[in-house]
């Protein structure tokens, strides 16, 4: 019997040992969790939050079917790629070259192309160029004449920028069209990427009310733009920290952004400074109210009585007669536009039916 107790009693030790041993470890473990958790709550938040930090804010915002400009680093590094850097710092810093005390030329007031095409126009409605290279030259009934991509960037010149045109053949030119035309080199032709432009409004049912505008640009625009609109320069006064929204430094009558759908859209998804289409900050009544607001205030004029030669190709919102429909200016300014739609549908296929 003893021989056949020990191994028994040896077997029971060396459970009872594993049993001991592993409790040890587990207490181990429990009590160096809870010292570190005492030691550093924020290690909990450190782990949650680790995979989200990989990736940079932006393209965790952005659906993955928005248009994504190239990597810069992809830009040649010979002579080809210098014209194009020199391009998109045109589109950055066009004031320091081309603006009132410009350097290459003085022909521009002080805004730069990046004011209202976001990142160097590569931020996804943000005004972007991602169908530039893929949709021109194009019909512009604006116009009424079919456009490259050369005249398109001086009517930017002459409206938004109220200055003058660049020649075709110059250096600064040429720059920019290249820097144009790479950002847009992977969009296959005639093809618009999502993300394109600037976001489409929907319309809202009464005119838009300027004065409700006044009240929330001074609650959500005033402290970069101004009580009177005027922007902040810089300190050399060769441009802008916060540039213009009215007055002789602003944009003219002729500028895209004049249009009430325009300035909406572009504020809806990109003002304040910073926020995005997804986080947008204003509603869309309000985006229309603001946008009356501001672009009833004073600003240059520009002759604009060779536009839309056909008078039935004006957008709605285009607030200068003469209109097919007999709705008034101040209707074309503010809206309510369904009416004038609807209408101008109806004048459409009875001149059709004719
Ligand atoms: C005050 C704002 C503003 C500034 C500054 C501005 N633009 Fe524009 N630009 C617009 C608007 C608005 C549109 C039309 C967007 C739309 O209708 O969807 C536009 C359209 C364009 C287009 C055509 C885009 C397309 O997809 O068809 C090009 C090219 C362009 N701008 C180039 C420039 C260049 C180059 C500069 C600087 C010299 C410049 N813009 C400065 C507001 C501006
Ligand atoms: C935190 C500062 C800030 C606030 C607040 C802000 N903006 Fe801007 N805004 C900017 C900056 C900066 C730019 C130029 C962006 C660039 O060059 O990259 C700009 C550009 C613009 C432009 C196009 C360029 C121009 O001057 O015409 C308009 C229009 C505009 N903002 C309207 C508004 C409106 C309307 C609001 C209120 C809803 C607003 N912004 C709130 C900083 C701001």
């Amino acid at each position: 019997m003893s021989r056949l107790k020990e191994p028994f009693d040896s077997q029971f030790i060396k459970l009872s040992n594993l049993i001991v041993f592993a409790a040890s470890v587990l207490l181990l473990v429990v009590v160096s969790f809870s010292v570190a958790l005492f030691f550093a709550p924020e290690i909990i938040t450190w782990i949650s939050s680790e995979k989200k930090t990989e990736k940079p804010v932006v393209s965790q915002e952005t659906p993955s079917d928005l248009w994504v400009a190239p990597d810069e680093s992809l830009i040649p590094l010979d002579t080809h790629g210098d014209e194009i850097r020199y391009g998109k710092d045109l589109i950055v810093n066009t004031s320091r070259y081309l603006g009132p005390k410009g350097t290459v030329k003085s022909m521009s007031n002080g805004m730069n192309c990046q004011n209202c095409h976001l990142e160097a126009g590569t931020k996804p409605f943000g005004n972007n160029y991602s169908a530039v290279a893929s949709t021109y030259p194009k019909f512009r009934p604006r116009s009424g004449m079919v456009e490259t991509i050369e005249k398109r960037v001086n009517d930017c010149f002459e409206r938004s920028l109220n200055g003058e045109a660049l020649d075709d053949d110059s250096k600064e030119m040429k720059a920019i069209v290249a820097y144009i035309r790479w950002l847009g080199a992977d969009v296959p032709k005639g093809v618009k990427p999502n993300g394109v432009g600037l976001v489409e409004m929907a319309f809202i049912n009464r005119p838009a009310n300027p004065e409700r505008g006044k009240e929330l640009f001074s609650l959500k625009c005033v402290e970069c733009h101004g009580a009177n609109g005027e922007g902040i320069p810089n300190a050399e006064g060769s441009g802008w920290i916060y540039p213009p929204v009215w007055g002789e430094n602003s944009f003219n009558s002729g500028a895209g952004l004049f249009r009430l759908s325009r300035f909406a859209g572009y504020i809806k998804a990109n003002m304040p400074f910073l926020i995005t289409v997804e986080n947008p900050v204003v509603t869309d009544e309000e985006a229309w109210d603001i946008a009356a607001y501001v672009t009833s205030m004073p600003r240059p004029k520009k002759d604009l009585t060779a536009d839309w030669p056909d008078i039935a190709k004006k957008p709605v919102d285009h607030p200068f007669g003469p209109f097919i429909d007999d709705f008034s200016e101040v209707q074309h300014k503010y809206g309510p536009f369904k009416p004038i739609i609807e209408k101008q549908k109806e004048l459409m296929t009875m001149s059709k039916g004719k």
